[in-house]
């Protein structure tokens, strides 16, 4: 496969990406794109550093074998424990969180506010950026929410879920908007622009930081740049593969308004017990090493 025909990979613990991949396919229809959204193991953000190192090392290897020309890991918990993990891949890794912390730190606000998942939260890895990236001397508030990502996983379309979204988001915001009175919000997991018109209807006014947006950007600037863009003249298309429910992806899919789904196919999980990853091999390692096995015994 040329370079510029190759797909571009994006990857999450489940849903989340597909806030990602919405922005990508607004401003580069023409690229074909890899969806992985490992739902067999979400919430990643309740998972330890190594686990969560682990679970997107395999699927870093899913992409690598299927020769992405880039790879956005479209999962702000994920990014943080990248350093661990971005060696070996051949293709540039575009972070949510560089790109979420690099449009915060582009605004006119003192005081910025970060909702994102525990793990996130508790690496500090937001306020430690905005602060080494923005011009100005900013203030950063961040409140981690155990639960806010796999409500959004499973409610959209559902209004009793939805209700509990709700119920969800004023716990984790009331505080940081109506008594610490942030000037903006930074959407540090990729779940939550799933729900913005949620917040938007909890908090009007209160100017929201999708870093999809930056990240579609900085991928496209990358594709231009180097020449790698996709010459069709036609549209490309989306490829979803899950550890998880098909039927449930190929719905949110639909439901949030993703273009041109080829297909949303199974992909065996990583075997992870009481939160450690029991066997990391790559299922066609498995496969390969099952069929020599046999082939011994056969010889
Ligand atoms: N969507 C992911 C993120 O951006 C994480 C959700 C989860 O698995 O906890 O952090």
């Amino acid at each position: 496969m040329s370079h510029t025909a190759a797909p571009i990979g994006v990857l999450d613990s489940g849903i989340g990406g597909f806030s990602v991949v919405r922005q990508v396919q607004r401003l580069l229809p023409g690229e074909d794109l890899l969806y992985f959204g490992d739902g067999a193991h979400i919430p990643y953000g309740n998972h330890r550093a190594e686990t969560i190192a682990a679970l997107a090392g395999y699927m870093f290897r899913f992409m690598e074998a299927r020769e992405v020309k880039a790879l956005l890991v479209a999962c702000n918990t994920i990014s943080c424990v990248l350093d661990r993990r971005e060696e070996g891949l051949s293709c540039p890794v575009f972070s949510a969180v560089q790109a979420g912390a690099a449009a915060a730190a582009r605004l006119e606000a003192e005081k910025i506010g970060v909702i994102s998942t525990v793990f996130t939260h508790e690496s500090q890895i937001y306020p430690r950026k905005i602060l080494a990236l923005s011009p100005r001397k900013v203030v950063v508030l961040s409140c981690g929410c155990p639960d806010l990502a796999r409500l959004v996983e499973h409610s959209l379309g559902d209004p009793a879920g939805m209700a509990r979204v709700e119920e969800n988001l004023r716990l984790e915001l009331d505080h940081m908007v109506l008594e610490d009175r942030v000037d903006c919000c930074v959407l540090g997991c990729t779940h939550y622009p799933l729900v913005s018109d949620s917040i938007r209807r909890l908090y009007p006014g209160l100017p929201l930081i999708d870093p999809a947006e930056e990240m579609a950007r900085s991928l496209k600037n990358y594709l231009d740049r180097e020449g790698l863009s996709n010459p069709r003249r036609g549209s490309g298309t989306l490829t979803v593969y899950t550890t998880g429910d098909v039927a449930e992806y190929a719905l949110r899919a639909r439901q949030v308004g993703l273009e041109r789904v080829a297909g949303v196919e199974f992909y065996p999980p990583m075997e992870v017990s009481k939160g450690r990853p029991v066997d990391a091999r790559f299922p066609e390692d498995r496969r390969t090493e099952h069929e020599s096995a046999a082939q011994q015994k056969r010889d």
